[in-house]
């Protein structure tokens, strides 16, 4: 059973408990001696650990764990760039009587994924315009293993169990209010660019079913979820004749929701829904970041400084 979280591990004091590998390597150092990196996690948060000076067996043994598998680990707790580190005495993966909750090692989206899936799909039955609920659907219905458990990211925003369903999510319930106060938006079209605009985030990034993601996938380095989508919408025109006017419109709002060259968009938006989509794409990631980062904060201080809001430090009022 786990014991200890690492939001709770302080320097130097010492852990023996169990974690979930997100990261696993054998490095050379200067020094020519190999050792061992491992980002160790649980549902509280990150931990980077070292072991040094890893020879023969011991190396076999530690190239053979994966991201994904759940390691016993006793280890001293040391400071590197003012950040807790773990100096790792000895490690060992999980054997079939260590009874484990996965739960307590993965970060997930605070709503059941099933839930999230059905708000999803009950917002693309609501589509009035036959050809757009028909994608959404089409593209809902045939990701939903995946939906259930991929996160939105790799790292940043929404790097938890079913980030991407609680991203859009939220979305769709700002694109609700949106449409109330701009009631010249055209509802239909930016309720489908919100459920569609990332969902080739599932074949851009590598996740396996915690959540976590391994890698990149060479499609999503060479192209990314923008083009992907692209890409997809197209294939669509064919598979379920889909009009090439609303492909465009969809395709646009794919382009350009990362709206900056240097973050992937070769287009701005250029109409109102686009325009609408991005900005409502843009604040439920820096709303995450606020609420994920000032969660461990003690009311009347900062925050460390946060690499996603350009190294600010944010305040956690005391209201
Ligand atoms: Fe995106
Ligand atoms: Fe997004």
């Amino acid at each position: 059973m786990k014991q200890t979280y690492v939001k709770d591990l302080y320097t130097g004091g010492e852990v023996t408990d169990w974690f979930l590998v997100k990261r696993s390597e054998i490095k050379t150092g200067a020094n020519g001696k190999q050792y061992y990196d491992v980002l160790l996690g649980d549902k509280t948060g990150d931990i980077s650990g070292k072991k040094w000076d890893v020879e023969g067996a011991e190396t076999d043994l530690l190239s053979g764990i994966r991201a994904g598998d759940l390691v016993k680990v006793k280890a001293q707790i040391t400071e590197w760039n003012g950040q807790p580190q773990l100096r790792i005495g000895r490690i060992r993966t999980r054997k079939e009587e260590d009874a484990l909750e996965m739960a307590e090692f993965i970060k997930a989206a605070p709503e059941p994924p099933e839930a999230m899936f059905a708000y999803l799909h009950g917002k693309a039955e609501g589509i009035g315009d036959a050809e757009l609920r028909e994608v959404c659907l089409y593209l809902l219905n045939n990701n939903k293993d995946r939906l259930l458990y991929y996160p939105a990211a790799k790292a940043n925003h929404h790097a938890i169990y079913a980030g991407l369903l609680w991203h859009v999510k939220r979305m769709l319930m700002m694109a609700e209010r949106c449409c109330e106060v701009y009631t010249f938006l055209n509802k239909d079209l930016l309720t489908a660019g919100v459920l569609v605009h990332d969902i080739e985030k599932l074949n851009e990034m590598q996740a396996d079913e915690t959540g976590v993601v391994s890698e990149y996938t060479v499609e999503g380095q060479m192209l990314g979820h923008l083009v992907m989508g692209v890409r997809t919408i197209d294939r669509l025109v064919d598979e379920i004749g889909l009009s090439r006017e609303k492909a465009m419109l969809l395709e646009h709002m794919m382009i350009s929701h990362h709206y900056e060259p240097e973050f992937g968009s070769p287009k701005k938006p250029a109409f109102p829904e686009a325009e609408a989509l991005h900005y409502m794409d843009m604040l439920d990631a820096k709303m995450y970041d606020f609420e994920d980062s000032l969660a461990g904060v003690a009311p009347g201080s900062f925050s460390d400084w946060v690499r996603t809001l350009d190294g600010r430090r944010l305040y956690k009022s005391t209201l």
